[in-house]
């Protein structure tokens, strides 16, 4: 057993990370334990997280399972779990709630895993020990790989398994993956945060900053591309980073133009923190037309106070500042945001400088979100005279702005042709959906022949959200 620790969570060394490449065994004792048996893996939180849960699939299939979207069918359940707000810390464990019952009612027994990012939180972890006992592995973020161990383990012992490491963590290269999608792949080019904002949980749960080989990532584009998929979404918690825990002279900017360079139809990459958005980067993403034109950039408030506070390392001003540039340099580029309200002791004239911002730079979207403490985060210490109220009321408000430039970003679209990459049904009758490589949802009238093709789709009307469209030529 091995329980997380918050204090060792926070250690950062100057040692390089290592790269493993043979550490992942599917003992013989559990080949085939899968055999008729089904797994359903309940997936939280962020994109990372979403491809967590394809490594995973793909372990529960080296040991026979097979998958199922229905919880009450299965006889493994899995729950890929996210720390980064309260609210989803409550949907697990209503969740649990729900697994405890169906255990209880079931003849054969089920077998539960709780994974992600929570089961690094030491609170939760001692929880989990003490109060759910009948949850059988408890895994953390470093040792998806171990899984096929921890499954031997229950299986020979039945009794609960706490394997959780606090450590900076290693690159790990033999995990296998089994993607959801044919059309659109994740590829983690780096792992970890070293930014420490102070209200974020992740440099805690996800270890220290550090990048995959480029020839490995390249490798996997390769493989991609000849396996036809459409569009790659490079991950990592801070990309821009990339490479700066290495020792050769090889940056985001020069993997970006690598990547293009493998003739990928489409590749974005997710998250950038903009204390590392460089010049270079913002050149190849204009040079290349198969690098969408798409930039997920934080600004988290628009008050350089709070910013301060928050850790983040840019003042309100050269966000501006780096978010023109990015405009001047690609044209017809979007840029979506993330906001947080209510950060301890933001005052009115605070939140008042983050609707000023969004009212000067118009985003096209933006993931708005209520402060919540996290515990061992320098913030959750601040105290805070800010009232729910208040705070709830500071992100309606928020909304309606975000949601009023949304819709105007989107008119702009009206009666355009735009090239759309169809990715299955959409939930709007008889329509299939997709993005414009801009990430604009289109709802298209179409045919499932089309379905991981990139069209060409001409937009009739527009909404807040989405967009529908039909097709006026369906070369690719
Ligand atoms: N409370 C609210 N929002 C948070 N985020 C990260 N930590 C917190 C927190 N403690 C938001 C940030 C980040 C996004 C992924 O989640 O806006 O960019
Ligand atoms: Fe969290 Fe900041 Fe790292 Fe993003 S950059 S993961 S907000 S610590």
């Amino acid at each position: 057993m091995n329980m997380p620790s918050l204090d060792k969570a926070r250690i950062r060394t100057s040692n390089k990370s290592r790269i493993i490449r043979d550490d992942y065994i599917v003992p013989d004792s559990v080949k085939d334990i899968g055999k008729g048996k089904k797994y359903y893996i309940a997936t939280y939180g962020c994109q990372m997280n979403v491809h967590d849960s394809e490594n995973i699939a793909a372990i529960m299939e080296d040991m026979g399972y097979h998958s199922t979207g229905v919880m009450e069918d299965a006889d493994v359940i899995i729950l890929n779990t996210c720390a980064i707000r309260e609210n989803a810390h409550n949907k697990v464990i209503g969740k649990l709630g729900r697994i405890k019952h169906l255990k209880e009612s079931k003849v054969d027994d089920i077998i539960t895993i709780f994974c992600g990012c929570m089961a690094q939180e030491e609170g939760i972890s001692h929880e989990l020990k003490e109060k759910y006992g009948w949850v059988d592995i408890i895994m953390g973020t470093h040792n998806i790989h171990k899984l096929p161990i921890y499954m031997d383990n229950i299986i020979k012992t039945n009794k609960q398994d706490i394997e959780v490491f606090s450590i900076e963590g290693d690159v790990i290269e033999c995990i296998p993956v089994k993607r959801d999608s044919k059309y659109k792949a994740w590829v983690n080019i780096m792992y970890g945060c070293d930014k420490f904002c102070t209200y974020c949980i992740v440099p805690y749960t996800r270890g220290k900053q550090r990048s995959r080989k480029h020839e490995d990532i390249i490798e996997e584009v390769e493989k991609l591309v000849k396996d036809g998929y459409k569009e790659v979404t490079l991950l990592g918690q801070n990309v821009n980073a990339y490479g700066k825990d290495l020792d050769d002279d090889y940056n985001m900017a020069d993997l970006l133009r690598d990547v293009a360079e493998t003739n990928i139809p489409r590749v974005r990459f997710v998250t950038s923190h903009p204390w590392d958005f460089t010049i270079d980067m913002i050149k190849v993403i204009a040079e290349y037309d198969n690098i969408m034109p798409y930039i997920h950039l934080p600004i988290q408030s628009g008050s350089s106070k709070i910013l301060k506070k928050m850790n983040r390392r840019y003042t309100k001003e050269e966000y501006i500042k780096l978010f023109n540039t990015i405009k001047e340099y690609i044209p017809g580029v979007s840029i979506s945001t993330d906001i947080i309200v209510g950060f301890p002791n933001e005052t009115d004239e605070d939140f008042q400088e983050t609707l000023d911002v969004v009212n000067l730079l118009k985003f096209d979207l933006a993931y708005t979100f209520i402060y919540s403490p996290r515990e061992g985060t320098p913030a959750s210490r601040m105290k805070d005279s800010i009232s729910d109220d208040a705070k709830k009321e500071r992100l309606q408000v928020l909304n309606k702005l975000i949601n009023k430039y949304a819709y105007e970003n989107n008119l702009k679209y009206k009666d355009k042709v735009v090239d759309v990459l169809i990715e299955g049904e959409s939930d709007k009758n008889n329509k299939y959906m997709g993005y414009t490589d801009t990430m604009k949802l289109v709802n298209v009238s179409c045919s499932s022949d089309y379905v991981g093709k990139i069209v060409k789709v001409k937009i009739k009307d527009v909404k807040t959200w989405s967009m529908d469209g039909e097709i006026v030529d369906d070369r690719e």
